[in-house]
């Protein structure tokens, strides 16, 4: 039997279905957190798709006294992600008009730029950190384009957003203890920070219109209205921080699935057109955002159990890539998987906006990667490091021998 990156690199203990288990149960209650887990396929493309029955704004449900220094409203106002219809729809048209495939189509060049500009700084022959090097500014200096921020300030994002998904405990509704208070004050400082940044960006444009996408926000009209200061800010903020860990995760971990099956990376070496299913079955394989969240609003019949209104939901779209009633041998990795209906960019409404720009980063530098050097291959000794975050799975250091 292969051995899972799970078990080579010790991926995190709640993460089972890394590990080649099936869940007990496809949807149960979590007494210790205070909030259902959902790990089954079929039940969770039936709560992506009604969104009328699960909401998506969470932030109804979290207890003031989880976040008491947070404006949850403050905070949430144009986030997408959390926004239910009808408002999503007319938000969500607005963002799709800034990302038309002809706009992440023209990007390709820009993109192959960045990605050698990247190789070539790189100091010691024979070896790359992967992430460093490539797989975090990459998508990171491409979003930052895109909105019009300076690519240059990436180093300040970081130490924010580092902040905001440094605690590896699972969030609990019920438990009261300070070590989550201390993490959840983390995370909130963070996300101040990258809101007090973007916020001074939006106020220079209202003074100083620009070519760029932070400009096409502020001056965006849904129903005639333009969208307030806190919207745009949420809104940039989104596109910055899924533009960030996500596209990172996927470029690393896409290099990591090959290093692990040696006879993929030859084939896939050897004959391009596989790169893009690659992409998609190490989506599915090492899913980087493991969960989402939805609420109920009224009680529910789904898989067998009967869950009340006001719940929350932590949808495992990782687990349900690995449901065995959908994916036959969910636990081998198999490019040439066709069908491959993963889920790890979610599916409905609100299936990632971002995601042929991911795919279309993928591609671009997977291509040069191969190109550009014989082997990508893990170091004795040197192993990679990944995102403590339970909700993630996704390399965040990854040394590699080149020659
Ligand atoms: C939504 C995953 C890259 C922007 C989502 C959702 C998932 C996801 C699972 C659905 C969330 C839900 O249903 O609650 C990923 C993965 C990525 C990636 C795995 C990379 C491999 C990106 C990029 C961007 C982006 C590069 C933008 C630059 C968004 C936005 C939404 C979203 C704005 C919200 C859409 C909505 O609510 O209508 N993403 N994403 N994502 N993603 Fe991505």
């Amino acid at each position: 039997m292969t051995t899972t990156p799970a078990d080579t690199w010790g991926l995190h203990e709640s993460q089972f279905w890394l590990r080649g288990k099936q869940p007990e149960k496809r949807v149960e209650f979590a007494a210790e957190l205070g909030m259902w887990n959902v790990y089954g396929h079929p039940e969770i493309e039936e709560i992506l798709r009604d969104p009328a029955t699960y909401s998506s704004d969470t932030t109804r449900l979290v207890p003031k006294e989880l976040m008491p220094e947070a404006d949850l409203e403050t905070l949430s106002a144009g986030n997408l992600l959390q926004l239910d219809p009808p408002l999503h729809n007319k938000m969500r048209k607005l963002v799709s008009r800034a990302f038309t495939p002809k706009v992440v189509a023209d990007l390709e060049p820009r993109i192959a730029a960045i990605t050698h500009e990247m190789l070539d700084a790189v100091s010691t022959p024979g070896r790359l950190e992967l992430v460093a090097d490539l797989a975090y500014p990459l998508p990171v200096i491409v979003i930052a384009e895109l909105l019009g921020v300076p690519p240059g300030d990436r180093y300040l994002f970081k130490g924010w957003v580092d902040k905001m998904f440094e605690s590896s405990e699972q969030l609990s509704l019920v438990k009261k203890d300070e070590k989550q208070d201390e993490a959840i004050k983390k995370s909130l400082a963070g996300q101040q920070a990258l809101r007090d940044y973007l916020g001074g960006h939006v106020d220079e444009r209202r003074e100083r219109p620009r070519e760029d996408l932070l400009t096409k926000l502020v001056e965006a009209e849904v129903d005639g209205e333009r969208l307030s200061r806190d919207e745009v800010v949420n809104f940039a903020n989104i596109l910055l921080l899924a533009g960030h860990i996500t596209t990172t995760m996927l470029l690393g971990n896409s290099v990591l699935c090959l290093d692990t099956h040696p006879e993929w990376d030859e084939r896939v070496r050897a004959d391009r057109s596989l790169v893009p299913p690659m992409i998609e079955e190490s989506l599915r394989y090492l899913t980087p955002f493991a969960a989402v969240a939805r609420t109920t609003v009224r009680e529910v019949e789904l898989g067998g159990a009967t869950v009340p209104a006001d719940q929350l939901l932590m949808v495992w779209v990782a687990a349900a890539n690995r449901d065995e009633r959908v994916f036959a041998e969910p636990d081998r990795f198999d490019p040439l998987r066709d069908p491959n209906p993963h889920l790890a960019f979610g599916r409905g409404i609100h299936f990632c906006i971002g995601a042929p720009l991911a795919r279309l980063e993928g591609r671009v530098a997977l291509n040069i990667l191969f190109d550009r050097y014989p082997a990508l291959r893990t170091i004795q000794g040197e192993p990679p490091k990944f995102q403590v975050n339970p909700n993630m799975t996704g390399v965040r250091e990854l040394p590699l021998t080149t020659e």
